[in-house]
């Protein structure tokens, strides 16, 4: 019986430390993400390339440095949306963009899908998600 109990506490333990060695789908810094989000977890951004194409498109709403419009693009230096949002997740957001119809709008404005600009890659998002990242205060 002391066997057994060992036996199966020994089988929890090894498999505990397998799942933790695995870290299922989360970030290390993060939550786990969407499976719909899972596409974009392989790209990394480069902030220099990000600075680019946030001016040449981001910037009109939202600013220079992401600091925001008022009656159009949110601040981003102090969002806690954005602060609490893995990378691929940004960039799935960055995709699909929040209408003004969306009951998580709060502006009343269009955040129209990749700020409007089909021609931006995903990994132009990755880019530009990079370029945020470092614009947090
Ligand atoms: C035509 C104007 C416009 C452009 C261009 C635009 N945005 Fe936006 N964006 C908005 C508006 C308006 C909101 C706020 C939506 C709402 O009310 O929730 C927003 C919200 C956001 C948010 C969410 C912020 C938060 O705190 O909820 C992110 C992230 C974002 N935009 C990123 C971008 C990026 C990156 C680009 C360029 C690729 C871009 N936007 C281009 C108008 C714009």
């Amino acid at each position: 019986m002391k066997v057994t109990r060992f036996t199966v506490l020994l089988a929890l333990l090894v498999g505990a430390a397998l799942i933790a060695a695995c870290g299922g789908a989360a970030t290390p810094e993060g939550p786990a993400i969407s499976a719909e989000a899972q596409k974009y977890a392989s790209l990394v951004g480069d902030a220099a390339a990000g600075k680019t194409k946030f001016d040449g498109t981001c910037v009109s709403c939202h600013g220079p440095g992401g600091v925001g419009i008022a009656g159009l693009g949110k601040d981003m230096t102090t969002s806690e949306f954005i602060k609490g949002l893995p990378d691929a997740e940004m960039i799935l957001f960055l995709t699909k963009g929040r209408p003004a119809s969306d009951s998580a709008n709060t502006t009343g404005v269009d955040m129209p899908p990749r700020g409007g600009n089909p021609a931006l890659t995903d990994q132009d998002l990755a880019d530009v998600v990079a370029y945020i990242r470092t614009l947090a205060k």
